[in-house]
Order: C-alpha cells, then structure tokens, then sequence
C-alpha cells in the first residue's frame, strides 16, 4: 500500500475483535509514530491492560455523561459505548502542559501512527475524549496509571486492533473535509 491508499483507506473503527495486536506490528506502528514531525516532549503510553482500559473508559464515560456537551452526551448513552471501542491496543499521546504546541507534537504523532495502521490492515480511530477524565485534577490516579507525567496532559491517542465488521457505533460516511482556496 503506498501512502495516498493509506490516506484513502484510513477511517475511524469503533468496534473490535478482541484479538492481539502482532508484537512486530504494535512496534511498526509505535516507530512510525516517533518519526512524525516533532517540536517538543511527549510520552507515548501503549495500553494493552485490559483492566486499566476498562477504568479508562468507565470514567470517561462518567466524565461524557458530566460534560454538559450534547453530543458528548449522546454518545455516552448509546447502549454498549465504550469510549476506546473495545480495542486491544490503545496509545495515548500526552506532553507538557505549559507547552502551546503538545497538542500539535502529539496530533502528528497519532495521524502516522493511524496510517501505519491501516497499511498493516489493522483498524484504528483517533481518540480525544479520555482526556475529559485523565486530565481532570479528580482522576490524576488513573493519569499516572496511564503513564502520564506529572505536568503532561493527555492530548490525544489511537485505538488499534482488528476491525470488528459489525461497525455498531460508525458515524458517517468518509468525506473529504475541509475548506481549500488556492491563492494565485
Ligand atoms: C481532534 C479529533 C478528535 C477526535 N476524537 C474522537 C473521539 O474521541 N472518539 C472518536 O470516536 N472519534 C474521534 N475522532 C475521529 C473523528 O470523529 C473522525 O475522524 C471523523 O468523524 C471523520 O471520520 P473518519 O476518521 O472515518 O474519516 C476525532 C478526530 C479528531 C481530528
């Protein structure tokens, strides 16, 4: 697969098999990420703690049901939603958070990290909502539980494993976004 099928291929899986990720795939990935673009210091944590991914999700599901945003909301009501679908493998990005940039650092890291992925034939989905509980002060145990240095914050992660067909929470079609204007 060459990168503009990567990039065509790629798209958000919210459901999957409870099978393992292959060791040698988990680090194909985990390198692709370390070689995005980088400004800056960020901790990748790879999550594979079937336990610690079930505390994750329960008090970002509390934190979703809190929130006061509807579409947050909304999801979290949806019978047998897990905020990291169930997956087998999920890498959150976290970095400084006196840093204006540890978004952009760990944006790229996760977008590469998605594409190497799909080129593996492994489903993934960009993930932001953990962050409403791990960076919530009440939740700081579970923050560290999860690899997150003290002064980070969660950004943003990946949730990967093998695509469960059944897609129960699928969102949308794929659809290019955003406004092009070409200037000269
Ligand atoms: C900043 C950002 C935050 C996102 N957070 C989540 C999330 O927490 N959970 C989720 O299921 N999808 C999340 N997504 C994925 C988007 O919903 C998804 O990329 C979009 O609907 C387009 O669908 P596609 O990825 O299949 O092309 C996020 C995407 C971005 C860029």
């Amino acid at each position: 697969m060459n990168v503009e099928e990567a990039v065509l291929k790629r798209k958000s899986i919210r459901s999957y098999l409870e099978k393992a990720v292959p060791e040698t795939d988990l680090t194909t990935i985990i390198e692709a990420g370390r070689w995005a673009p980088n400004a800056g210091e960020y901790t990748m944590s790879v999550i594979r703690d079937r336990g610690l991914l079930e505390k994750i999700d329960e008090r970002t599901l509390q934190a979703m049901r809190a929130s006061g945003n509807d579409f947050l909301m909304e999801r979290a009501s949806l019978p047998g939603y897990l905020p990291t679908y169930g997956a087998p493998v999920v890498i959150l990005l976290s970095g400084p958070k006196d840093m204006a940039i540890t978004q952009l650092n760990c944006a790229v890291v996760a977008e590469n990290m998605l594409l190497q992925a799909t080129e593996l034939g492994l489903g993934s989905c960009f993930l932001r909502s953990p962050a409403y509980a791990l960076n919530a002060p009440e939740n700081i145990d579970l923050a560290r539980e999860a690899g997150i240095p003290e002064g980070s914050q969660m950004e943003c992660g990946a949730a990967i494993g093998y695509t469960d067909d059944e897609e129960r929470f699928r969102r949308m079609e794929r659809v290019p976004r955003g406004n092009v204007v070409y200037i000269g």
